[in-house]
């Protein structure tokens, strides 16, 4: 039994890892889609590097969801139009994971 409790305990660790860790779905797809197409621009973790930082930004997730479906006049490119490969849902996902960087 003694040498069983080494694989026992990292099978209770995996499984404690498995079901503790897991975030919500949008936070996942948010993390993705802004490493996909936003990261480029916006660093990895939005410290900025062609745009502009993103995080700690004064924008409301309401507010970059909308920049990011509607595009926004006022704005430089490419936030002029509206980010043709987002969904809705996506850029709502994006845009709460932008508010989720520090
Ligand atoms: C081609 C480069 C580029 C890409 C790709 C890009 N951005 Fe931007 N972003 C910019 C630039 C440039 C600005 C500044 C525009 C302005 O304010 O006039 C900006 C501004 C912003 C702002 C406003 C920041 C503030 O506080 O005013 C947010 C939020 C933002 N981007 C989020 C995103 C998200 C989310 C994505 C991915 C879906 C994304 N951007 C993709 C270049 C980019």
């Amino acid at each position: 039994m003694r040498r069983c409790t080494p694989v026992v305990l990292i099978l209770a660790t995996a499984l404690a890892i498995t079901f503790v860790l897991p975030q919500p779905a949008f936070a996942q797809d948010g993390a993705a889609i802004f490493k996909a197409k936003c990261a480029t621009c916006h660093g990895p973790e939005g410290e900025g590097k062609i745009g502009p930082a993103v995080r700690g930004t004064t924008l409301t997730a309401v507010q970059i969801a909308d920049m990011l479906t509607k595009g926004n006049d006022a704005r430089k490119p490419p936030h002029k139009k509206p980010q043709a490969s987002l969904s809705a849902d996506d850029s709502k996902a994006v845009a709460e994971f932008v508010k989720t960087l520090k």
